[in-house]
């Protein structure tokens, strides 16, 4: 029986962006509108649109389906991984608490409840707004780094992936003719999902993940053995937070603060001097989070968008969207909240990496 009370929804984007957001506003847009009859309210720029005086936000109506929505890559609402509002950066250099401001925009918009895209951070500060304001939530799951718990897959990681193979498919020819060892850097923050997925899929004889901090010289002598074998090329692909054991990640100085990024030079560097190979970087960058979303990120945000507004229907908020080996299911958001999804280290994906020869940087 659907929640008569709901006749209208706030739907936002919030966090970095990525391929398949746009899918999913379609989906929530068409089930909540042709579905039930709701309205639905597009929040611009995240927590900002509800921040802004007069609100930012447009509705969002049937004419969105029309058009090209579903392949469009970003967010048609606009979206920030800056301004936490529990600890909003003011113009003095301040930071002040507005997540009243917020809360008193929700009222204002005369919202039902909140449909979220998010990732783990994003999620975080929707459900402490949620619990604060009395704001019926629905999260769903996003972001390249595959990093939300309790899903096995966020909108937006597959079609980074696919991206991360098809630059190694381009890059494997140049190492074989060049005699190259060419050296991948890919996203995906604290987590390694995109470099492992990426490094099997695209035939790297090197990955190195933040999970296993690595020693040069194993990968070293990873690309000697290749070369006594008779092959003179290598690929590497490293994730931008990978770590020697004896060190830090790479982190370059942004904004006052830091951002990951760089160890794909200094390894390239490293492996050159140590083997005396030719080697060239690649930093994938932003490449990973723009663009047409695969099919596989159509699918999860098109179920995650439906069964996101069927749960606002039936009343079960406080619960996030989740893909759980064949299907669509939904948790509670604070099981998620606070924790993370890292590559398992005892799992399939790290066993098949090793068991075909992969160096991890360990042994
Ligand atoms: O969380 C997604 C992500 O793309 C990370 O993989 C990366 O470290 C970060 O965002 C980059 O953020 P920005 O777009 O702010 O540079």
């Amino acid at each position: 029986m659907p929640d008569q009370k709901i006749k209208t929804i706030g739907l936002m984007t919030s966090g970095g962006d990525c391929a398949g957001l746009n899918a999913a506003i379609r989906a929530v847009v068409s089930h909540a509108c042709q579905h039930y009859g709701w309205r639905v309210m597009g929040i611009h720029d995240a927590t900002q649109g509800l921040l802004a005086r007069p609100l930012d936000y447009e509705e969002l109506t049937t004419s969105v389906l029309t058009g090209n929505i579903l392949r469009l890559g970003g967010t048609i609402l606009g979206t920030t991984n800056r301004g936490n509002p529990f600890s909003y950066p003011m113009p003095d250099g301040s930071k002040r608490d507005r997540s009243g401001e917020i809360i008193e925009g929700y009222r204002m918009l005369g919202l039902d409840g909140l449909i979220a895209i998010g990732g783990d951070g994003s999620l975080a500060i929707l459900q402490r707004l949620a619990d604060q304001g009395g704001i019926p939530l629905i999260g769903i799951p996003k972001t390249i780094d595959n990093d939300v718990p309790l899903t096995d897959y966020s909108i937006g990681f597959t079609t980074a992936f696919n991206t991360a193979v098809e630059a190694l498919d381009r890059l494997q020819p140049t190492a074989a003719s060049h005699d190259r060892v060419m050296v991948l850097e890919v996203m995906g923050r604290d987590a390694g999902h995109i470099a492992l997925n990426a490094g099997i899929a695209g035939g790297a004889d090197v990955i190195l993940i933040p999970e296993i901090p690595y020693r040069i010289e194993p990968i070293v002598q990873k690309i000697l053995a290749l070369r006594e074998q008779g092959r003179q090329h290598a690929l590497v692909v490293c994730s931008e937070a990978a770590r020697p054991v004896d060190g830090s990640a790479v982190r370059q100085k942004v904004d006052g603060g830091t951002r990951y990024g760089g160890v794909g030079h200094v390894l390239s560097e490293q492996i050159s001097k140590e083997t005396g190979s030719e080697s060239r970087v690649t930093v994938l960058g932003h490449v990973q989070r723009g663009g047409t979303p695969s099919p596989r990120d159509r699918i999860l945000a098109s179920t995650f968008g439906v069964h996101a507004v069927d749960l606002m229907a039936q009343g079960k908020t406080g619960r996030m969207v989740a893909w759980d080996k064949r299907g669509v299911v939904d948790v509670a958001l604070s099981d998620v909240v606070g924790k993370t999804h890292s590559v398992d280290l005892g799992g399939t994906l790290v066993k098949t990496a090793r068991a075909l020869g992969i160096c991890l940087g360990d042994e």
